[in-house]
């Protein structure tokens, strides 16, 4: 096991109605006038958004609102958001809705204490040292952001999505998580959701870190929970106990427990990535795709993971590790196949897609080699790419 330091800072408040206490949370942050932003809609049609306000006049804290985050969030909103923060003297952040608007909320926290331009933080010429406190209202248990110090955003301008990484700086103070929020999610972004928490469990569990029981058992005890509770949110979206799960294994799928004392591998995400700044495609439904794929390129070059995980959450019994890990592969894309989701490229809706534009962005944005578990060359990425485009 690798030396590790866990911190996650965040305070975390589950359950029904919670979000009346969203001014009280925001008052105990330490804020008193925040910048209230929110996504295409959904959150002021189901009057979330009136509640959370009214729970802020309650306590006497003033907000100002920033409407109209888009999935796969761009940088012109944050740009804007960072002047609002700025014109009307704002002191921190309250994003309600999903991984899209929490993203834009962190990159408009730090950039707002920032001189330069925010997009410096995410081209790798400065780091995060200060940002302004962030609260959240979680709309959709996928993204994760709740929980995490990241933050993901795209350049329109030559559509670069980029993840930063912050320990701590980007960490939501707390989280508000009302299940019962989610009640109201098409199936698609349900079903899209698990894929993204199942992934970011994978990304760390596939690592050739070894003496990691605990973290591995952890690990597979949240992907057995998301198993067995996910087809209950399909067939029962009103379900809330399922739905009260499924929150919370998002949560703990990202808040860095699952990686405690390993080396991480992240090169299925960035695989993803790329489909979704090119396409526009849903991140989750993105990951059905290509995280499979990666683990079938894997079972041929260091199956030894693969196979684990393949025993042990999906109780495949074949001794050979290559032919065990094929196996888990094949149960996982039936798994995807019964939540209504894509397994490949064509199923997403592309199709014909520029692979060399694909593999050189990845490496880009991901170096050469880029991944931990198996480090890809051009390559590797290029046959991983193919191997799903129809
Ligand atoms: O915009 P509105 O109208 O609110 O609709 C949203 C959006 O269309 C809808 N929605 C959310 N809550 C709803 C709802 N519809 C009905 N009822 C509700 N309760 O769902 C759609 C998707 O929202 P989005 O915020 O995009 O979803 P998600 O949480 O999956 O976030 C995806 C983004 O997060 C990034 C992804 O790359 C992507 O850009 N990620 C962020 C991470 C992080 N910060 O740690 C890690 C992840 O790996 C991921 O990369
Ligand atoms: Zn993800």
């Amino acid at each position: 096991m690798d030396n590790f330091t866990f911190c996650s800072p965040t305070r975390y408040v589950l359950g029904r109605g919670v979000e009346a206490r969203t001014g009280e949370l925001v008052r105990e942050m330490g804020c008193r006038k925040v910048l209230v932003v929110y996504g295409g809609g959904s959150a002021r049609r189901s009057g979330l958004l009136g509640r959370v306000e009214e729970s802020l006049t309650a306590v006497g804290v003033e907000f100002v609102e920033m409407g109209g985050v888009q999935p796969n969030p761009t940088d012109p909103l944050v740009r804007e958001g960072i002047e609002i923060v700025r014109r009307e003297g704002v002191d921190g952040l309250l994003p309600v809705g999903g991984g899209s608007v929490i993203d834009t909320a962190k990159a408009i926290a730090a950039g707002a204490l920032y001189d330069g331009d925010f997009w410096d933080f995410f081209c790798g010429k400065a780091v995060v040292g200060k940002a302004l406190p962030i609260g959240v209202v979680l709309t959709i248990p996928a993204a994760g952001s709740e929980g995490s110090g990241n933050s993901v955003i795209t350049r329109q301008s030559d559509l670069r999505k980029i993840s930063i990484r912050t320990d701590f700086w980007l960490c939501p103070k707390f989280a508000v998580m009302n299940p019962e929020l989610t009640f109201t999610l098409p199936a698609e972004q349900t079903a899209a959701g698990v894929a993204d928490m199942m992934s970011h469990i994978m990304e760390r569990y596939f690592s050739t870190t070894e003496g990691v029981e605990t973290t591995d058992r952890v690990a597979e005890g949240v992907l057995l929970a998301i198993i067995t509770e996910a087809p209950r949110v399909m067939a029962e979206p009103g379900n809330y106990d399922a739905r009260a799960n499924i929150m919370w294994a998002g949560t703990l799928a990202h808040n860095g427990v699952c990686g405690c004392g390993r080396r991480e591998d992240w090169a299925s995400h960035g695989l993803e990535h790329e489909l979704s700044a090119l396409y526009g495609v849903t991140h989750g439904a993105g990951l059905a795709v290509m995280f499979p794929a990666w683990m079938e390129y894997m079972a041929g070059k260091r199956p030894f993971k693969i196979a684990q995980y393949a025993r042990r959450v999906f109780g495949v019994d074949i001794a050979d590790d290559r032919e065990a890990a094929l196996e888990g592969v094949r149960r996982l894309r039936d798994f995807f196949r019964s939540l209504g989701l894509p397994v490949t490229i064509a199923e997403l809706g592309i199709e014909n897609p520029d692979i060399d534009t694909l593999v050189t962005r990845f490496h880009e944005n991901k170096g050469i080699p880029a991944g931990a578990y198996y480090p890809l060359q051009p390559e590797d990425t290029r046959t991983i790419y193919t191997s799903v485009i129809k």
